[in-house]
């Protein structure tokens, strides 16, 4: 048989495998996306160079952590190696992206497949989680991948099951969660949500990387983050961030407007706290063009009150216009977030991340997910700035968000292994989203 007949016969075999484990899910609700049948317990590629296509090679997956389904024309392997050569192209990276088929991810993944986030030189390798009933759009996903024809993108594969999908994983970027539904209490949220981040942790700890850099976006976020470091115990509690990066945009945006100025002259923004309505917007150590943001606003009362509140509640504005949650400019900020610790920051200027609270310099509460003012080498890490202010203002609100986030951990106590869970949170404190 000539190769490009068996090449063409491994496609069209596979395609209709493919379609027929999403009717069998459909009918079954099976909870677990398995590998495709394949014979010998072998994985089928087929490999091509960009001058010939080689003949069919089958790797041996008898490892019980098998991987993901690759999706289509992913499932072609390809010689990197000589990729590499010609175009210095770096290592591939796995990057796990869970919520695959939603609103944010649909805008985020063309973005790292693009090599905006990563660069022109980073070939990547996504790994897309979705839920059962999610499953066919996230195909929808993977083939408006595979129609972009992105030379960076090398991989695709889909999954309902995080121990697969989260195989070798360098970033888990974790967007999926529920939204609260109408009548759910606020702890009742934070527990069906903290169960997601609780698994996913497990997941991670299982299969990722160790060095594996962690995002968390679905909401309560810090709190899911802490759940989920928590049930990681094998990867550094340092790499796990949850995503404050909007919040600080929001802020940017808003200084700028006050200001008169375009939105890249706001540096030093800090957003201290919780991704929720006691988040704090920090005009005391934020600056315009290089000047503390206080000499150039002078009203005082405008900052604290009218700033302050219109930062902690922009999402749920977004909501009532849009009639949904903010998704671009979340996948925005999520791009932002990781160039932030791929890049080295600008000399004096910083970001903020919500990240574990051990060893701050602040005086915050340890072991809870906070956000906090971060540089980075651009290495992946990041280290806290040690030179900001702080006035009776900043103190007192800062307290208030920590006091929030105490409460939500003890809420959740039961999903971090520090016993039974008690729910005494403030009743006047919400998502972002929840107006
Ligand atoms: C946002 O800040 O836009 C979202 O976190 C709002 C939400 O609750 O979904």
């Amino acid at each position: 048989m000539a190769v490009a007949d068996f090449y063409t016969k491994i496609n069209l075999q596979y395609s209709s495998q493919l379609s027929y484990v999403s009717t069998r899910l459909s009918y079954s609700r099976r909870v677990s996306l398995r590998p495709l049948p394949r014979p010998h317990n072998s994985r089928i590629c087929c490999s091509v160079t960009s001058k010939e296509a080689q003949a069919p090679v089958f790797v041996n997956t008898e490892d019980p952590r098998k991987k993901p389904d690759c999706y289509g024309v992913f499932c072609l392997t390809y010689d990197l190696t000589a990729e590499e050569e010609t175009k210095s192209w770096k290592k591939l990276i796995n990057i796990a992206v869970s919520g695959a088929a939603g609103m944010i991810s649909n805008h985020l993944l063309f973005k790292l497949a693009s090599g905006e986030v990563f660069g022109p030189d980073q070939p990547i390798s996504l790994k897309l989680l979705g839920s059962e009933r999610s499953l066919q759009a996230l195909e929808g996903v993977a083939m408006e991948l595979e129609d972009s024809l992105f030379p960076l993108l090398r991989e695709v594969s889909i999954g309902i099951d995080s121990y697969e999908v989260f195989q070798d994983a360098d970033w888990a970027l974790l967007i999926g969660a529920k939204p609260r539904g109408p009548g759910m209490e606020r702890a009742g949220l934070l527990d069906i949500n903290g169960q997601i981040f609780a698994e996913q942790g497990k997941a991670l700890n299982a299969v990722a990387s160790r060095n594996v850099k962690v995002i968390v976006v679905g909401n309560p976020c810090n709190t899911n983050a802490l759940i989920c470091l928590k049930n990681a115990p094998d990867i550094p509690a340092k790499n796990f961030h949850a995503l404050t990066r909007l919040d600080e945009n929001r802020a940017k945006c808003q200084l700028a407007l006050k200001a008169g100025v375009f939105y890249d002259k706001v540096s030093n923004m800090t957003i201290w706290g919780n991704h929720s309505t006691t988040q704090v917007p920090d005009f005391l150590n934020a600056k315009i063009n290089g000047i503390p943001v206080k000499e150039v606003i002078k009203d005082t009362k405008w900052l604290e009150e009218e700033f302050t509140e219109m930062v902690q509640k922009r999402g749920g504005v977004l909501i009532k216009k849009w009639g949904r949650s903010s998704a671009a400019s979340t996948a925005v900020s999520i791009v932002d977030a990781i160039r932030s610790l791929v890049t080295p920051t600008p000399k004096g200027d910083w970001f903020s991340s919500g990240v574990y609270t051990a060893g701050n310099p602040y005086g915050i509460e340890e072991d809870i997910v906070f956000s906090m003012p971060c540089r980075s080498k651009g290495d992946g890490d990041y280290e806290l700035v040690k030179d900001v202010i702080f006035d009776d203002f900043l103190r007192s609100r800062i307290k208030k968000t920590e006091a929030e986030l105490l409460a939500e951990k003890r809420c959740v106590a039961h999903l971090t292994g520090e016993g039974i869970a008690v729910c005494d949170l403030p009743g006047d404190t919400m998502l972002p989203g929840e107006m």
